[in-house]
């Protein structure tokens, strides 16, 4: 986890990161997927053997699971004390600059911003996906479209009747626009290879 407490990293990161989280109140952390440390007690020859196996995509799976179980449990922590968190995955198109900026070793790599403050609103709560799609007994049941519809029901009717950003849209409709498209990412594979993260 790397607070950021410089005002100027600050406004830089929230130049590149839309939104008022990265620049505004209260304090924002960037937590990391961190496979450097675990090598700094080798010598020279066992780290050259360490990162042969460290730069598969068996540990990068491992490293960005431990990071996010442990931004979910300061998420937990921080709304159990009455404060308010956004995560910010908007910090990545920050990348690569972002490692300059953190001084991020390599094995290394940032996962998300994670912003805590006082809440000075209460919004209402998004409709949450089925149970039915979320937990399972025994085996997987990919015969969900019936669920997914209802669902989609439900979030055209939260997001043309919320508060702010009123939209005419739906949770299956949103990722499929966004995942039809042809995506510019593979800035950020070539960033993780660099990182040592050969995901063989
Ligand atoms: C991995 C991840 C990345 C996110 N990235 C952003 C982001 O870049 N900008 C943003 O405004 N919200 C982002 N969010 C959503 C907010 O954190 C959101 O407030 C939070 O997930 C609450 O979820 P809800 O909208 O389902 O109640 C992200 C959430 C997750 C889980």
């Amino acid at each position: 986890m790397i607070g950021i407490t410089d005002p100027d990293l600050r406004k830089k990161l929230a130049a590149r990161a839309n939104g008022a989280a990265v620049g505004g109140n209260g304090y924002l952390f960037i937590f990391c997927a961190d496979l450097y440390r675990i090598m700094a007690a080798a010598s020279p020859e066992d780290k050259a053997k360490m990162r042969a196996n460290l730069s598969s995509s068996f540990f990068f799976q491992t490293a960005v699971l431990s990071a996010a179980l442990a931004l979910q449990n300061a998420n937990l922590a921080a709304e159990s004390m009455g404060l308010g968190t956004v995560i910010i995955g908007a910090v990545n198109s920050a990348l690569p600059e972002l490692d300059e900026w953190l001084n991020l070793s390599e094995f290394v790599i940032p996962m998300a911003g994670f912003a805590v403050g006082v809440p000075d609103e209460q919004p209402e709560q998004k409709p949450r996906l089925p149970q039915s799609v979320v937990f399972f007994e025994n085996r997987y049941d990919p015969d969900m479209k019936e669920s997914i519809a209802q669902y989609d029901r439900d979030m055209e009717l939260y997001y043309e009747q919320r508060t702010d950003n009123k939209q005419k849209a739906n949770w299956s409709q949103k990722f499929i626009g966004m995942l039809t498209a042809d995506l510019p990412l593979g800035f950020y594979t070539e960033y993780i290879r660099r990182k040592g993260f050969a995901l063989k």
